[in-house]
């Protein structure tokens, strides 16, 4: 059976950007593959983080991966750092990468920008971090949205050169991206992508947003002066909200374009705010009956805990041992 590995950052509320590209399709993978999904917490420190609220959002990720239908007794469901392997596989991988491949990663670029001297060393060898988790678990398929795909790029590349020096040892990655909502963008700003950690809150759609609040930010979704509904490049705001109903409903494009043939913003505006609604409101109330469940959240966890160690452990010994690594003791 293959595996899928695939994980989210505790660092800030999710959006239904988070929802739409990545954990939807987690779902669908949990009957064919032996899926493996981690609360990213390692990842979320290379941003400062308040202590408690860390611990809260990551205890609220399980119930909102819970509440997205995830079986704990199919996938591992777990947290990152209860498995100390993947800091350790982390740190050996680090030299097996150049600083040239990390100089190349468009997200820390962005993350940067304008606060160079602020970055930590972490936040620059992240996707080392990143090739850990994925290759930890011999994972044949990674489903992320579009803005990880450079990452998992670079797990290749490092499995790559570490196979070639040592024989096979890790298994490809391959990413896996869905067709629709891989890249939803912000509501006030349609040519970047919406993100959980964008200043501005009527940029984003909260997964777990109230109806109220829903419906605000789409009313106030940035559009355009055309005033004709296309799916289209030079209609970027009109093509987000498009995107971000068929993303929710499953509806073809075609379909969807002729369904608002000769209709207006307004009328867009409330059939997306109506689907958005239908396709994250149980998440929601579901999320919210698991929080209420604290045992149960930290059972999944602990049980995550104990089978991901139990593959983990396996390939970070075979790592140590090609390594040269004194080993058997
Ligand atoms: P993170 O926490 O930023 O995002 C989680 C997932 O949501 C997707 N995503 C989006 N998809 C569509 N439109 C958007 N606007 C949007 N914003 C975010 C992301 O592509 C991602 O799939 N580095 C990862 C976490 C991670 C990971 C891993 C992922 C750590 N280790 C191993 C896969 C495998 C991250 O920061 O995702």
């Amino acid at each position: 059976m293959k595996t899928v590995y695939s994980a989210i950052q505790p660092s800030g509320d999710l959006t239904i950007g988070n929802y739409l590209g990545a954990l939807r399709n987690w779902k669908k993978l949990e009957n064919d593959y032996r899926c493996i999904f981690g609360v990213a917490d390692l990842h979320a420190i290379t941003v400062r983080q308040d202590p408690e609220k860390l611990r809260e959002r990551s205890k609220k990720l399980i119930a909102i991966y819970l509440a997205n239908g995830l079986d704990p007794k199919k996938s591992i469901i777990y947290v990152n750092s209860h498995v100390p392997e993947h800091a350790e596989l982390g740190w050996a991988l680090h030299t097996y990468t150049s600083l040239g491949q990390l100089n190349r990663m468009h997200q820390f670029k962005s993350k940067i920008k304008d606060n160079e001297e602020r970055a930590n060393a972490g936040l620059y060898c992240y996707p080392v971090l990143m090739a850990a988790d994925i290759l930890l678990y011999d994972t044949d398929l990674v489903p992320v949205g579009d803005d990880q795909k450079q990452h998992v790029e670079i797990t290749r590349d490092i499995a790559e050169r570490f196979n070639g020096i040592y024989g096979d040892t890790f298994v490809m990655p391959e990413p896996l991206i869905g067709k629709m909502g891989n890249r939803i963008k912000s509501l006030q700003d349609p040519t970047i992508k919406m993100s959980k950690s964008d200043p501005n809150p009527a940029a984003y759609i909260l997964l777990l947003e109230e109806y109220k609040d829903i419906k605000k930010k789409i009313n106030r979704a940035v559009t355009d002066s055309v005033g004709e509904i296309n799916y289209s490049e030079d209609q970027p705001g009109v093509s987000n909200l498009l995107e971000i109903y068929q993303s929710c409903t499953d509806e073809n494009m075609e379909d969807i374009l002729s369904k608002f043939e000769g209709k207006g913003y307004g009328d867009l505006k409330k059939a997306v705010i109506e689907a958005v609604e239908n396709s994250i409101g149980p998440v929601r109330d579901k999320t919210n009956e698991f929080l209420q469940n604290e045992d149960y959240l930290i059972e999944v966890a602990h049980d995550g805990m104990i089978r991901a160690r139990e593959v983990a452990s396996k390939t970070l010994e075979r790592v140590y041992e090609k390594i040269g690594f004194l080993r058997g003791m």
